[in-house]
């Protein structure tokens, strides 16, 4: 990692979350007391590469989470989907950093080994993200039966941090604003749009919680590794 190189993440939380059930959004539930969302600021903060963190968030969650000036975490009103929340991330962060990562709020368990990995192919081809090899045959559905079964062997479960260079990324953003398109993905948009976005492997440990049986199952890892995942 070159020793000027400025790194910001984004970790987009102004969801609803309302899939979940309940009434706290997803990112806030607690995970060993702490809510998930701080457990993802912590480990990046963790990280000596990580020069800022920029969390959106909903607006009336904004006057709960004060930043002192001179602190590398950064909370910011989020909008009214994921990319805009990435987009305002993206603006109150200004135009200072080399490479730029985008990780899910949900995920506390990803590897530092996988995000240098990640920064380091988007730097060498300009964007690149985590996936993991499909444990499961998928089926394509039609009227509730299979209309086709692809080809496993060339799918891919796409995770986070995906890691961008500034000037992909902001070119992304642009082309996303401008056809007003929306995505749970960004590694998925800059490849629509012609970039180049590097497979990097990785890791079973870094899902997603996105259902309550995730947080039991989140819970019981966080209890056995301790301190381990506290990093
Ligand atoms: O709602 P969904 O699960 O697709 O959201 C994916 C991620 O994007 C969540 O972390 C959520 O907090 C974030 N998000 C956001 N701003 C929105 C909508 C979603 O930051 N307006």
């Amino acid at each position: 990692m070159p020793d000027d190189e400025r790194v910001l993440v984004i970790i987009p939380a102004a969801g609803s979350g309302v899939r979940f059930g309940g009434d706290v959004p997803k990112q806030f539930l607690p995970l060993g007391g702490k809510p998930l969302v701080q457990r993802v600021v912590e480990r990046f903060l963790f990280d000596a590469v990580v020069t800022r963190v920029v969390v959106p968030v909903a607006d009336m969650l904004l006057s709960a989470v004060k930043t002192a000036p001179g602190d590398r975490v950064q909370f910011v009103a989020g909008g009214a989907t994921r990319l805009q929340s990435v987009m305002r991330g993206l603006e109150a962060a200004g135009v200072e950093f080399d490479l730029i990562a985008i990780h899910d709020a949900v995920r506390p368990f990803f590897s530092l080994d996988t995000f240098h990995a990640t920064l380091d192919a988007a730097r060498t081809h300009g964007a690149a993200f985590p996936g993991m090899p499909l444990p499961d045959t998928v089926h394509q559905i039609a009227d509730d039966a299979i209309s086709s079964t692809p080809d496993r062997s060339v799918l891919v479960a796409a995770q986070t941090p995906q890691c961008f260079r500034a000037e992909v990324l902001r070119d992304v953003i642009e082309r996303a604003a401008r056809e007003d398109a929306d995505a749970t993905d960004e590694a998925g948009l800059a490849a629509k749009y012609g970039h180049r976005v590097q497979l990097v492997r990785g890791d079973s440990m870094n899902f997603k919680i996105t259902r309550p049986e995730d947080l039991v199952m989140a819970e019981r890892i966080y209890a056995e590794w301790g301190g381990e995942s506290d990093a």
